[in-house]
């Protein structure tokens, strides 16, 4: 087994025990998922040791750079990019990491189910979204911050965070270059960004019907294979 084979293999291995931890006390529908080791990876010629550099994606791009980003570096179609970004339905941002700050999921859901609960607080009638930057002019971190609008004013009306990649999944968002949102969004009904993939957000949606849950751990599945198989 190659290097580049261990760290594919500790891919699978990760995701299904950040699975397992996240929905151990409830039952999302969402059994182990199918994603089968392959081997047959050829190290490069410096393995272990590299002096290349590469960096994270930037947080603050609109939804073609995003899709560009998955396409160019995974070959991944939009489709499978909507499904793969829903694993920010676990963890978390901190302003000592990154700069941001928040939890993806929230609210009346319980936090952190590998389930569909991403994709669903984008489609919520009532989720009220501000974007805020909790940076500085010279190093801005621009989030969107969640309101429950349909709790009355003296409840916890967080509902959690996206960054603009998030939001650009459901979208067509544009952003500056400082990651400023060039178009508006509030809720669904008031806003001046188009929409992008519908569709494919809201089939994820349906907290209540495992079905929903089930498809999107499908198509999760299928683009996690594609971005370990890219080799
Ligand atoms: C454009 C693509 C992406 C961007 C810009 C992005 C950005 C981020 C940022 C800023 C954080 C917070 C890190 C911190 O402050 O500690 C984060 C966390 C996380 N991301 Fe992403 N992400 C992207 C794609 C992905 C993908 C493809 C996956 C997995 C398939 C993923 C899984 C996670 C997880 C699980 C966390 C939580 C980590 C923790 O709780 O420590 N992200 N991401």
């Amino acid at each position: 087994m190659s290097r580049a084979d261990l760290w594919a293999l500790a891919g699978i291995v990760g995701v299904e025990i950040g699975r397992e931890a996240a929905n151990h006390d409830v039952d999302t529908g969402i059994g182990p998922l199918p994603i089968d080791f392959k081997g047959g990876r050829k190290d490069c010629p410096t393995s272990p040791y590299t002096t290349e550099m590469h960096e994270f994606p930037s947080a603050h791009m609109g939804s073609n750079q995003t899709y560009k980003y998955f396409a160019d570096n995974f070959g991944l179609s939009m489709y499978d990019t909507v499904a793969l970004m829903g694993a920010h339905t676990l963890g978390r941002a901190k302003k000592e990491h990154t700069g941001f700050e928040g939890t993806w999921t929230v609210s009346g859901r319980k936090i952190f189910h590998f389930d569909a609960t991403y994709h669903h607080n984008m489609v919520v009638p009532d989720y009220g979204w501000n974007i805020t930057n909790i940076g500085t002019d010279e190093d801005p971190k621009y989030v969107w911050k969640c309101t429950d609008l349909a709790k009355p004013e003296t409840m916890d009306r967080d509902c959690g965070i996206m960054l603009d990649t998030d939001i650009g999944m459901l979208l067509d968002l544009t952003v500056d270059e400082k990651g400023k949102p060039t178009c508006e969004f509030f809720t669904l009904d008031q806003r001046t960004c188009k929409m992008m993939n519908w569709d494919q957000v809201y089939s994820y949606e349906n907290f209540f019907f495992e079905d929903a849950n089930h498809k999107f751990a499908m198509d999760f599945s299928r683009a996690f294979d594609k971005v370990i198989s890219k080799f």
